[in-house]
């Protein structure tokens, strides 16, 4: 006799939540959760929908981020049910294979300069002009002050602008055949960064910057001597969802994207096209941040300039968290200078701080990783080297 709590559509429903959990992607192994046979049992009744996900080892550290990211992105699917995400360990088989697909998925990363411990964050948003550069720049500011090691990489190379919001005009020297990021004091600390715009004076410099322009994000990952001990690099990506987005998954697979939105962002669009640059290349969007939220006059009262809600509606709508929403500061343009080293002050100081505490607070530490699975596979391709 079949169980009454069963929905009679139960099959449909088991399937869509199969196709929605191939958007969910392994944080180490930057493929599909599906697609790397992470998956095991789905049951459903009309109150719980339970889900069986299989783990490298069992006490993984991203155990908790998996069983947080498949419980978002089925909770729209999932109704008034109750979703319960149980954990296994994979069966030696399984684990071979699983390490198997990862391998083949490994071989696409560039031979970058920039640690596999460090945590790397990608500022993106489906528009031009919404604030992805300040975000960048007064994140990494924030981070640096708060004692971590930052690296910020301008991956606008047609048009960077990390220099000028830096007010800026260093220059990147080659040593030993590599190319050192310019250092900014922040906090008690060092910020490195690389842009184009640190390449634009010097005759060499533009010779040179012909000759790899078309491969400049490349050589950035490359080429750079990165300090082999930042905790975070925070990389400001040009304006859309096109190639250096995609190539920026390609190279540094493990890059998670951080997605700037302003209030009245017309968000259907931008979620769909943030969605599908993510689904495409497998890259995960770690949250929204909002900015321009509100202008707050003299007297403390806030203005909803530009609409209110649109952080938190693309939030919900790509089952991410809403890490922070950064009021309008006209210091952030008017003067520049005034903010080397310094996250913005006002408003937006505060703003920022809390973004990067959340922002650590939420970001499983690398060190942490090392027994997990692709770390894993990168002891075992070392050992094999050498
Ligand atoms: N919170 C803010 N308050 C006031 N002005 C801001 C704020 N954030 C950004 N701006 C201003 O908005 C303009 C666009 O900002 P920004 O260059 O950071 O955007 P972007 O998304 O990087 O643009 P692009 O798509 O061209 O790279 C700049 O003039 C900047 O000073
Ligand atoms: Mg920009």
């Amino acid at each position: 006799m079949p169980d009454s709590n069963i929905p009679p559509n139960n099959d449909d429903f088991i399937r869509s939540v199969h196709e929605r959990l191939t958007e969910v992607t392994d944080p180490e192994l930057h493929a599909s959760i599906v697609e790397l046979g992470m998956v095991g049992d789905i049951t459903a009744t009309s109150d719980t929908l339970e889900i069986e996900i299989a783990l490298t080892i069992a006490g993984c550290p991203l155990k908790e981020q998996i069983r947080g990211d498949v419980t978002r992105a089925l909770s729209d699917l999932a109704e008034t049910r109750q979703i319960q995400v149980k954990t296994k360990v994979l069966s030696p088989i399984e684990k071979a294979r699983l390490m198997e697909k990862a391998r083949i998925l490994n071989q696409k990363r560039v031979n970058t300069t920039i640690s596999t411990h460090t945590k790397v964050f990608a500022v993106a948003s489906g528009k031009g002009g919404v604030g992805k550069s300040s975000v960048a720049v007064n994140l990494a500011l924030s981070l640096c002050s708060s004692g971590k090691k930052v690296g910020l990489l301008d991956a606008d190379i047609w048009g960077f602008s990390i220099p000028e919001l830096l007010g800026t005009h260093g220059e990147l020297r080659a040593k030993n055949g590599k190319m050192e990021p310019v250092e900014i004091p922040a906090g008690s600390g060092l910020l490195q960064v690389v842009s184009m715009g640190f390449l634009a004076n010097s005759k060499e410099a533009i010779m040179w910057r012909g000759l790899i322009l078309s491969r400049a994000l490349q050589h950035f990952l490359e080429d750079v001597n990165w300090l082999q001990s930042l905790d975070y690099l925070i990389i400001d990506l040009p304006p859309g969802t096109g190639d250096i987005q995609m190539a920026l998954a390609r190279m540094l697979p493990e890059t998670e994207l951080l997605l700037v939105t302003t209030p009245s962002s017309y968000v259907e669009q931008i979620a769909s096209r943030a969605a599908d640059m993510a689904k495409k290349s497998h890259i995960r969007i770690f949250g929204v941040i909002e900015n321009m939220t509100s202008f707050r006059c003299e007297h403390s009262v806030e203005y909803p300039i530009f609409g209110q809600g649109g952080g938190k509606r693309l939030a919900e709508f790509l089952h991410v968290p809403l890490l922070a929403s950064i009021p309008i500061d006209p210091r952030i343009h008017k003067n520049p200078h005034e903010q080397q080293g310094n996250p913005a002050g006002g408003g937006t100081e505060k703003a920022f701080a809390d973004l990067s505490d959340a922002i650590v607070k939420m970001s499983v530490s690398q060190d942490k990783m090392a027994g997990c699975s692709a770390r894993m596979l990168e002891a075992i391709e070392h050992s094999l080297e050498n």
